[in-house]
């Protein structure tokens, strides 16, 4: 059992193998939040521990009449803290009702447990494949001034150091509310002794670790792009404040979401702490109508005692077990060759088939035929919406370019950017209100292009039956689903005008069912997501996508800090990442094809160049990598990561990516920037057998994992940009 009512004391203890939530029902009244860290097995006295009598009260302080002893809420930790009740921090509830009142009081009527795990409806989420693996919560409130009725639904799994959380709220009422500020997640610690740390970023710079120590007062990361967002990822942790890989306190919160979001951390006078994540208010109101139901997206909460390592490792297995689905989830992905940078738009059939027909000789198993291959796109100013082939390029349409490179035993995938229109294009001559736009507003355009109103169940089933129609009749085993801007001028033809804020997240709930339903029925396409590279990286995103491309940044140096900053999060099977050609397009530098290939190697691996255009010696080096990959694959993406040396903190990157059984471990190097005549660093490994001897295939040296561990290998880092890549395998 994973949750534990001690009804006498009216506690409610959530467990996992190292970790207790506990909730307790105060006053038979108020959920209130009372602990979230180091597992607890017995629940006695817990209450009177937490309990601010009114005596005790702070002279500002507001004490409210609902409660038989008359507590004041500013000070209590709660669950799901509304508004305009004594409570001054920043609510996790917020609506405004009928008579024009913003008030909610939410009080406690039940409750059930039950093991299993329930879906979301039209929300994605993650689950269980059988229901002895997780036990949940639903606690019911009620506001009976307005009828409004919340449960706050909550799954433990038992083998697992993760709880998620998600609120319902049911309009039992006699008139609308409109729901103004619904998070998913919300934590309040009793003290402020923790960082921020998220990750912000850019387009091809994505997630930048940042860490700063809590201020009195707020600090939030968000987008209101009507994407997750290169900018900033919904994925945020709080940490004590020496906390490492290793040791401290850590608390990671995502979100299974991909629209505009709120994570972040208010701390009041007091020292109290809130976390909390869910939609960006900014900007939205749902219209709850009578007897209507609004799930809120889903939020993974991750809480470690042994550092920031513990809790990435705890992600990693997560997503890929309980995100990620569907047929790729538990399969080796083929290694993959994408024209995007080698062409561009300047590409004909042929020229596609002789880069395939070199990758191949090197062991590659999938050509991808990126943008500019419909319509007439020979630039990014037209086209989109009209998925047919150009025969320009084309001449025997997709079926003869698929002939040709199943022919020479390879798998075909194809680009997509199925969320958006050009304004030149067939399909927005047809339909110029498919847009997302305001009437009488002129259209922002974003790389030349607007994107089609999701929040349409026209314009969704129109995208399911041509993408649909494409799979059905051609030999397509990958896509690559793209998203190159965000919303502006964001409203629906078909909302009226009370719904016009709920555009940007119907928007989302139509996604989620147009890649939901395309997966559905084509089992057997791999799927990777994009977005400009990794501007929609995000859980929301990972219940559909197989694999996502984390950036276009290409750089094997750059690629370092944003593969690190997205492995807190995010494991390396979901990471997309390519050798591509130098000088780098991103950023004109120069990187070897060795250190190229394991910084890809750390990812996802493919490539993304003509690989006719490199020399003898470096195409020896591509068969190496290959044959690494492939042999390797599962301990690269299931085997366990440890970031031995971050970009964030020193010039050296190290990866250690160890096999489940701990009997291999792949140890990758990297130099960022060479100081000449250098002292020698330890390089002190973690997660091996301490008993075992390794042995390094290259050098055939022998180590035992102790003196991995406890002393560590010595490397100097005389050169810019080199690295290293180590096998041990145990004797
Ligand atoms: C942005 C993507 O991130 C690139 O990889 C490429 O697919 C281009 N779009 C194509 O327009």
């Amino acid at each position: 059992m994973a949750i534990y009512f001690d009804e006498q004391n009216k506690v409610i203890n959530l467990q996992t193998p190292d970790t207790s939530y506990i909730i307790g029902i105060y006053d038979d009244k108020l959920p209130v939040h009372i602990h979230y860290g180091k597992r607890l097995e017995k629940t006695y006295g817990i209450f009177e521990m937490l309990d601010v009598p009114a005596e005790h009260a702070n002279t500002c302080d507001v004490v409210s009449k609902d409660f038989s002893d008359g507590i004041t809420l500013n000070t209590k930790l709660l669950e799901l803290p509304t508004y305009g009740t004594g409570d001054y921090r920043m609510p996790a509830f917020h609506a405004q009702y009928e008579d024009g009142s913003t008030i909610t009081k939410l009080y406690y009527t039940g409750h059930k447990i039950y093991d299993g795990k329930p879906g979301l409806e039209n929300m994605p989420s993650s689950y269980v494949e059988d229901d002895s693996e997780a036990q949940t919560l639903e606690l019911y409130l009620k506001d009976e001034l307005t009828g409004l009725k919340a449960v706050l639904c909550y799954t433990v799994y038992n083998d697992r150091n993760v709880i998620t959380r998600s609120n319902w709220f049911v309009n039992e009422g006699k008139a609308p509310v409109y729901l103004q500020r619904v998070y998913s997640g919300c934590i309040d610690f009793d003290s402020k002794e923790f960082d921020f740390v998220h990750f912000y970023g850019a387009w091809a710079r994505e997630r930048t670790m940042q860490r700063t120590p809590l201020i009195n007062g707020l600090q939030s990361v968000d987008s209101s792009r009507g994407a997750s967002s290169h900018h900033h990822n919904p994925f945020v942790c709080l940490a004590s404040h020496h906390a490492t890989e290793d040791t401290g306190d850590v608390y990671g919160m995502n979100l299974v979401y991909s629209g505009s979001f709120e994570s972040g951390v208010y701390v009041d006078t007091y020292n109290k702490t809130r976390f909390f994540t869910g939609i960006n208010p900014f900007d939205f109101e749902w219209k709850l109508d009578c007897g209507e139901m609004f799930r809120t997206p889903e939020c993974v909460m991750v809480y470690s005692d042994e550092g920031f390592g513990k809790m990435s490792r705890t992600y990693h297995e997560f997503v890929r077990e309980r995100i990620c689905r569907g047929k790729y989830r538990d399969l080796e992905r083929p290694v993959l060759i994408n024209n995007w940078e080698a062409t561009r738009f300047d590409f004909t059939e042929d020229k596609i088939v002789a880069i395939a027909t070199k990758a191949k000789e090197m062991g590659v198993e999938l050509m991808v035929l990126d943008d500019g291959w419909f319509g007439c796109r020979n630039d990014d100013f037209t086209s989109l919406g009209d998925w047919f082939p150009d025969p320009a390029k084309l001449p025997e349409g997709l079926g003869g370019m698929i002939e040709r490179i199943n022919a020479l035993g390879m798998k075909f995938g194809l680009w997509f950017e199925p969320e958006m229109i050009s304004e030149k294009s067939r399909l927005y001559e047809k339909h110029p209100d498919w847009c997302l736009h305001v009437k009488g507003r002129s259209r922002s355009e974003g790389r030349n292009q607007l994107i089609l109103d999701y929040s349409r169940e026209d314009v969704c089933d129109y995208i399911i039956d041509i993408l649909s129609d494409i799979f059905e009749k051609n030999n397509i085993e990958y896509i690559k689903w793209d998203m190159n801007r965000n919303m502006t001028e964001i409203g629906s033809a078909v909302l009226p005008a009370d719904r016009q804020r709920e555009t940007a997240h119907r928007y989302m709930i139509g996604l989620y069912r147009v890649l939901g339903t395309l997966k559905k029925r084509f089992p057997h396409i791999l799927m990777e997501g994009c977005s400009g590279g990794g501007g929609r990286f995000d859980l929301g995103m990972f219940c559909y996508f197989d694999q996502f491309w984390t950036s276009d940044d290409s750089d094997a140096v750059e690629r370092q800090y944003i593969q690190t900053g997205t492995s807190y999060g995010y494991p390396t099977m979901v990471m997309g990442a390519h050798v591509s050609a130098c000088p780098n397009h991103q950023t004109g530098r120069m990187t070897d094809i060795t250190t190229r290939g394991h910084v890809a190697l750390g990812g996802q691996f493919g490539y993304e160049l003509d690989l006719a255009t490199l020399s003898e010696e470096e195409l020896k080096e591509v068969k190496h990598q290959i044959a690494i990959c492939k042999e390797f694959n599962t301990v690269f993406h299931k085997g366990d990561m440890y970031r031995i040396k971050s970009p964030f903190e020193s010039d050296m990157t190290v990866w250690e990516f160890v096999s489940k059984d701990q009997s291999t471990a792949i140890v990758e190097i990297f130099t960022l920037k060479g100081t000449p005549d250098s002292a020698s660093e330890s390089i002190v490994l973690k997660g091996l057998d301490p008993t075992a001897v390794y042995v390094e295939r290259y050098s055939g040296r022998k180590y035992s994992g102790e003196a991995l561990m406890y002393i560590g290998l010595k490397r100097t880092r005389p050169r810019d940009f080199r690295s290293e890549l180590l096998i041990l395998e145990r004797e």
